[in-house]
């Protein structure tokens, strides 16, 4: 179906005109765009209002060029602005000479750019990642590990109660720290053992630049046959080279944990020349050779395995890596500090 042959006319004129109008000033884009796009008496305009009125059998061939022709107009206009150069007001809204916008990049978290960095060596040395609940027993968090029922060792750990322990029921309690997750992996499989266990633990504690009511740990575990105290320092001391750099110097210092026995924490020298005596000793984790008695709370013979344990906060190897003076800025989501971490 063929449009009728003068709107035919008036279209293939209209055409010619929008094609050979001179746009070269923004006063001729702008008398351009008022004379075919104005919204009052835009010719194309215009014609856009009485396709209603056309007859139907016309009105689809018709609507189609009227809107080929508006989007040459308005094409025109487009390469006219651009060639017109940057920022001309009134014609157009985009300053060309503007830099681009550069996306944000998101980043790694310090503690997870941690916690990759310390799980990746254990990994390597055959380590594999075990995890556990958050909300644990008692019995797992503290009596398995060989604490004591009322003992004072139970207030090393200021504990989240969910469920104060009675009688009759074990406590129900947010985990202190990941060691109950080492007697979850000796009673659900056979030694040996050879995991790490990372995790976020609580302790109820005044909160400060310090301590923090909720921090990460990274547990190892290792048991078997003969695996000695030398085995532990080995280990201990790869980490801390791959942390602190190869002339790292630690120290063993004997301390205690219900659940080793010898028990000590580690600690590097922190070079300060800023301090008397140029540095000083920071504490970096706690371990020792697993206390025979968890061994059997978990049904490991102890006469024929031996096995080491080791704990460290995330947060505290993160903020010396760091130089981070104050636990609090970690969990602030503050994007001047997150964006420092590229
Ligand atoms: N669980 C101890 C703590 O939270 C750390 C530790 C783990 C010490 C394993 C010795 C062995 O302080």
């Amino acid at each position: 179906m063929s449009i009728s042959t003068s709107i035919e006319e008036t279209l293939t004129s209209l055409e010619k005109e929008i094609s050979v109008a001179d746009l070269g000033s923004d006063e001729a884009i702008e008398e351009f765009r008022i004379r075919f796009l104005g919204k009052k008496q835009g010719s194309i305009t215009g014609l856009m209002k009485r396709i209603p009125d056309v007859d139907p059998a016309d009105r689809r061939a018709f609507g189609q060029r009227v809107n080929e022709l508006k989007a040459v107009a308005q094409a025109r206009i487009q390469k006219a602005q651009v060639a017109q150069g940057p920022g001309v007001a009134g014609t157009s809204d985009v300053d060309y000479s503007l830099p681009g916008r550069v996306p944000a990049r998101g980043s790694l978290h310090p503690l997870t750019e941690t916690y990759r960095l310390i799980t990746r060596v254990f990994e390597s040395y055959g380590f594999s990642i075990e995890e556990g609940p958050e909300i644990e027993d008692d019995w797992h968090n503290f009596t398995a590990l060989n604490f004591p029922p009322n003992h004072p060792a139970r207030d090393m750990q200021d504990t989240f109660f969910i469920e104060q322990p009675t009688q009759k029921h074990d406590g129900i309690l947010l985990r202190t720290h990941t060691s109950p997750v080492q007697i979850r992996v000796m009673l659900d499989s056979e030694p040996p053992f050879r995991v790490i266990v990372p995790g976020r633990v609580y302790r109820n504690e005044a909160i400060s630049y310090k301590s923090y009511c909720l921090f990460h740990q990274v547990e190892g575990l290792y048991v078997d046959e003969g695996v000695s105290m030398g085995d532990l320092k080995h280990i201990l001391h790869v980490f801390a080279r791959e942390l602190f750099g190869e002339d790292v110097v630690m120290r063993f210092r004997p301390s205690f944990f219900p659940f080793t026995e010898p028990s000590a924490e580690v600690d590097i020298w922190w070079k300060d020349d800023n301090m008397p005596g140029g540095g000083r000793w920071l504490e970096i984790l706690g371990c020792g050779m697993v206390d025979p008695n968890v061994l059997e709370s978990v049904g490991v013979d102890p006469e024929k395995y031996t096995g080491y344990a080791f704990g460290m906060g995330i947060e505290r190897i993160a903020m010396l890596r760091y130089g981070i003076d104050d636990i609090r800025i970690l969990y602030e989501n503050d994007e001047r500090f997150l964006s420092q971490f590229d």
